[in-house]
């Protein structure tokens, strides 16, 4: 079925100018990117997100992290777009990533992974809610 799944290139992938390639990964798998905005993430807004990991002990390292520089968001659209897009990216630990994921080709650790992709269609209806508007996501 068709799904949405919200997408953040993160700043480890921004820093090296990284987000034409990862957009054309996500392309060439067959997903749309149906809506996308540069921004900066508060201490708030990355505290926010990541608040299912708050007890976590990367926790703190995390949020330093995705406000160490821009990010990009995305609402990714497509068939079994939150499957599909997990594929693309490759497992969360680059070192056990799969060959052609996105995390393989560019992350640098398990913490600065290039990439972030919701992990149910649950979760993605949240998540993009968290950065954007209705009016905002042109499918
Ligand atoms: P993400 O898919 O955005 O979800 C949580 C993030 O926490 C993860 O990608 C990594 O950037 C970061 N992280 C850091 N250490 C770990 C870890 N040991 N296990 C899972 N995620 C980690």
């Amino acid at each position: 079925a068709t799904e949405r799944t919200l997408s953040i290139i993160k700043p480890d992938a921004t820093r090296r100018d990284l987000t034409g390639k990862i957009n054309a990964m996500i392309e060439g798998a067959g997903l749309k990117i149906i809506a996308q905005r540069r921004i900066r993430l508060t201490r708030e807004q990355a505290e926010g997100f990541y608040d299912v990991h708050r007890e976590r002990p990367f926790f703190g390292s995390l949020c330093d992290f995705m406000t160490s520089g821009p990010v990009v968001v995305q609402v990714l659209e497509g068939d079994d777009a939150v499957v599909r897009y997990r594929e693309v990216m490759g497992k969360t630990n680059p070192a056990e990533a799969d060959e052609g994921t996105i995390r393989k080709a560019f992350a640098e650790s398990i913490e600065a992974n290039s990439v972030h992709g919701s992990d149910s269609p649950e979760n993605a209806a949240n998540e993009i809610a968290y950065f954007f508007a209705t009016v905002d996501i042109v499918g």
